[in-house]
C-alpha cells in the first residue's frame, strides 16, 4: 500500500531531505561557533543500512520523489557513495541531489555521478580568499572551486551555488559573485539568512533582505523576472541582462514560500522533522531499532506530518528558534 505524506493544510511532501551527519569541516560564522558543536554520539547516528531502509520506506510507500542528502557536511560521511548507489537502485526516476560545501568534492564527484547522483548544490559565499576565510574560518576556497569544477565536469548538472550575504562582510560582493558564477556556468542563488544558527545570534535587522540583494545587483545588472513556473522551488528566478543567464533569490524570511512546501526532513539521528522550524520531531530510530515493521514506520511518518504548521512564523511575536541548529537538521 502507498500513502501520502499529507499535512492538515493539504501540502504533500514528496521531497525528502536526509541529513547524513551533523558534523562539518567548515565553521561558517552564521552557522556555528569556531569551536564547533557537541556532535551527535556515534551510536545515535543512523547506520548506512538504517538510512537506506528509511529512504526505501519513503520512496516505496510514501510517495517520495526527490531525495536530497545534506549535513552538516554530507561528504564527511564515509558511506555516502554507497548510500547514493543504494538509493538509486530503489528507483531509476527519483531525483537524487546533494547539498555540500564541496570540500573533497573534486575527489568524489565522478564516483557520486557513477553511483547515480543527479546534481549538487554548493555553498559558496565569496570568491575572495580573505572573505571566504573570514566567513568559514578556514582557508579552503581553492578546494571549493576545484570541487565545483569537478562536479560540473562529471555532469552533476545543473550545478547550483548558494550564497548567504552578511552585511559589511560580503554583501558588496554580490555582483562579483554573480559574474563569477555565470562565467563558470553555475546557477547562483542568494539566500536570506534564517534564525537557525547554533549561537542564536540572528536578528532581523542584521539580515540582508531580498530587497537589499536586488539593490546590490541592480547597480550592475539588468534583472527581469524569469516567469518560469515555480512550483515548490524556494528560489525566485530572474534573467540577467536579458538571459540566458539567471540568478535566484531565496527569500525565506521576507517572502516565505511555506504555502507551497513539499519537504520533509530526516535528521542524522533518525528523527523526522516536518519543517525546518518544527518544535517537535518523531523518533523513527527508536522504532526502527525496536524492530518495527516497514508498515509501522510508514504509519508513524504519516502521523508526523499532521503536526506540520502552516509556516515558519518568524514574524510572529511568539516565534521561538528551534532547539536544533541548521547543521543538525539538514539545510
Ligand atoms: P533545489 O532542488 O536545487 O531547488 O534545492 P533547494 O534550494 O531546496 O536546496 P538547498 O539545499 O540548496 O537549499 C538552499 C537554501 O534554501 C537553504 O540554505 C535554505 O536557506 C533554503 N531552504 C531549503 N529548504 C528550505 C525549506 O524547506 N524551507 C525554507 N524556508 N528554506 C529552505
Ligand atoms: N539561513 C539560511 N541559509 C543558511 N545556510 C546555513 N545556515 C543558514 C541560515 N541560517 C545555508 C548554507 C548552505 C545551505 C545548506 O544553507 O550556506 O548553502
Ligand atoms: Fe517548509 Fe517549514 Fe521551510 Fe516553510 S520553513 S518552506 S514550511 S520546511
Amino acid at each position: 500500500t502507498t500513502h501520502e505524506l499529507r499535512d492538515r493544510y493539504g501540502r504533500v511532501a514528496t521531497d525528502l531531505r536526509v541529513s547524513l551527519t551533523d558534523r562539518c569541516n567548515l565553521r561558517c560564522s552564521y552557522c556555528m561557533p569556531a569551536e564547533g558543536l557537541d556532535w551527535l554520539p556515534t551510536d545515535d547516528v543512523l547506520t548506512d543500512d538504517e538510512v537506506v531502509r528509511l529512504i526505501t520506506i519513503g520512496v516505496q510507500r510514501l510517495g517520495v520523489r526527490d531525495v536530497r542528502f545534506t549535513g552538516g557536511e554530507p561528504l564527511v560521511r564515509r558511506g555516502l557513495v554507497d548510500i547514493v548507489a543504494r538509493t538509486r537502485a530503489l528507483d531509476p526516476d527519483v531525483e537524487i541531489s546533494l547539498t555540500t560545501n564541496a570540500l573533497g568534492l573534486a575527489r568524489t564527484a565522478q564516483a557520486l555521478k557513477d553511483a547515480g547522483l543527479d546534481r549538487v548544490n554548493v555553498s559558496l559565499d565569496s570568491v575572495r580568499r580573505e572573505t571566504f576565510e573570514q566567513i568559514t574560518r578556514r582557508d579552503r576556497l581553492d578546494d571549493v572551486v576545484a570541487g565545483l569544477a569537478a562536479a560540473h565536469e562529471a555532469g552533476l548538472q545543473p550545478v547550483k551555488v548558494n550564497a548567504v550575504l552578511l552585511r559589511g562582510v560580503n554583501d558588496d560582493q554580490a555582483p562579483e559573485l554573480l559574474r563569477w558564477a555565470i562565467g563558470h556556468g553555475y546557477d547562483l542563488r542568494f539566500i536570506e539568512q534564517m534564525p537557525l544558527d547554533a549561537q542564536h545570534g540572528w536578528s532581523r535587522e542584521a539580515m540582508v533582505t531580498a530587497d537589499e540583494i536586488f539593490v546590490h545587483l541592480d547597480a550592475e545588472f539588468d534583472l527581469a523576472p524569469a516567469h518560469e513556473p515555480r512550483g515548490s522551488d524556494p528560489a525566485e528566478l530572474f534573467l540577467v541582462d536579458g538571459g540566458p543567464a539567471k540568478v535566484g533569490v531565496i527569500a525565506s524570511v521576507t517572502r516565505p514560500f511555506c504555502g507551497d512546501c513539499d519537504r520533509v526532513r530526516l535528521t542524522a539521528d533518525g528523527q523526522v522533522r516536518n519543517c525546518l522550524f518544527a518544535r517537535e520531531e518523531s523518533d523513527l530510530r527508536t522504532a526502527l531499532r525496536a524492530g518495527a515493521s516497514d508498515a509501522d514506520i510508514a504509519a508513524r511518518w504519516v502521523v508526523a506530518m499532521r503536526g506540520k504548521r502552516a509556516g515558519h512564523g518568524i514574524d510572529d511575536p511568539t516565534f521561538l528558534q528551534p532547539d536544533r541548529p541548521m547543521s543538525a537538521i539538514g539545510g
